[in-house]
């Protein structure tokens, strides 16, 4: 596996995803700096890294050897020093817009103006604190799942200002090292990932607040549940999976029930004709008709295989 190019990826901010990220990278095959203004945080990144790629090594999962992958990930003291000359910055610094603010204005004068600087904020759109940077256009969101060398999705979120140019480089930076792109068609908090996370929890948290389920037993519902069909496929392939005659079948029999349970909730977002007709269609051209039977029973065979006890 290898980037689209080897110029070298600078991280600033060496915590849980900075680490990760460097991994991310390195694995890739590309040379990585790694920044944090915390000396703590700089020494224990080389101990971080043998530890995961150690356990990558003993599940298989590294094309070469752990020692190779590590020696490409350069630890810097300044942050001048880490984004000179690289092709791409990851800033994995704490969620607070005034602090990633003051970062990309960093970023924005110490890197090269042909680098892309993209946040791994998992909340904040790029417009809360890129929007007076001269080099505007060259930031963006690419937000993770933790870790990214697990999980593979990647959300590249643009701002209004952001070039399509560095949405594009980014997208082709991440394919290249083996992560699976997104791109979130308009800024909203949270974008996909956490939009979707946070209804769940906000669900979980007023059963057990209404003394509906357990802590415990709601885990369960998803573990032994729910989660089991996510690791293959989502929600509305699952609704379209479930029911005969598909989506717009789902819709229709079950849509009263959910728009009851949404209201209990103070939500009012009907699911209109319109909205279910979109929805059908994307999915028609996703899955047509005819191909409904031979996808459920390929959906139950993935099923099995999780099933399996290890060889
Ligand atoms: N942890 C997750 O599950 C997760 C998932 C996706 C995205 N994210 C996002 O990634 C970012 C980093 O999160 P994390 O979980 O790695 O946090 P963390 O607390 O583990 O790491 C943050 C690091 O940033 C450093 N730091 C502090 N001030 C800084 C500054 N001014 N400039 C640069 N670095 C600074 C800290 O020393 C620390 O090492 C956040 O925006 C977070 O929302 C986190």
């Amino acid at each position: 596996m290898s980037g689209p190019h080897g110029l070298p990826v600078a991280i600033a901010g060496a915590g849980s995803i900075g680490v990760a990220f460097a991994l991310v990278f390195a694995r890739a095959g590309l040379p990585v700096r790694i920044w944090d203004p915390d000396e703590a945080r700089r020494s224990a990144v080389p101990r971080e890294l043998r530890a995961r790629l150690a356990d990558l090594d003993d599940h298989g999962l590294l094309a070469e050897p752990a020692e190779v992958i590590a020696g490409r990930v350069d630890v810097q003291a300044e942050l001048a020093a880490a984004v000179a000359g690289v092709q791409h910055v990851q800033e994995c610094a704490p969620e607070r817009a005034e602090l990633k603010r003051d970062l990309f204005g960093q970023l924005d004068r110490l890197a090269p103006a042909g680098a892309v600087l993209a946040s791994s904020s998992s909340f904040l759109p790029a417009s809360s604190f890129a929007s007076d940077l001269p080099g505007r256009g060259r930031c963006l969101i690419a937000h993770p799942g933790n870790p990214p060398y697990l999980i593979p999705v990647i959300e590249i979120v643009p701002a209004p200002f952001t070039d399509e140019d560095a949405a594009t480089r980014a997208e082709a930076l991440f394919a290249g090292a083996g992560l699976t792109p997104v791109r979130v068609r308009r800024e909203v908090e949270g974008f996909i990932f956490n939009r979707l996370q946070g209804a769940l929890l906000r669900e979980a948290y007023c059963l057990v607040r209404d003394g509906v389920a357990s802590v415990e037993d709601v885990d369960r519902v998803v573990r032994d549940g729910l989660g089991r069909r996510w690791a293959h496929i989502g929600p509305f392939e699952t609704a379209d999976l479930n029911t005969r005659g598909g989506i717009a079948a789902h819709a229709e029999r079950m849509g009263p029930s959910y728009a009851r349970m949404g209201a209990e909730r103070g939500q009012d977002d009907p699911w209109t004709p319109e909205l279910v007709a979109q929805v059908e269609s994307e999915r028609r051209a996703l899955l047509p008709a005819e191909e409904w039977e031979a996808r459920v029973a390929w959906r139950d065979r993935k099923l099995m295989k999780a099933l399996r006890p290890n060889p």
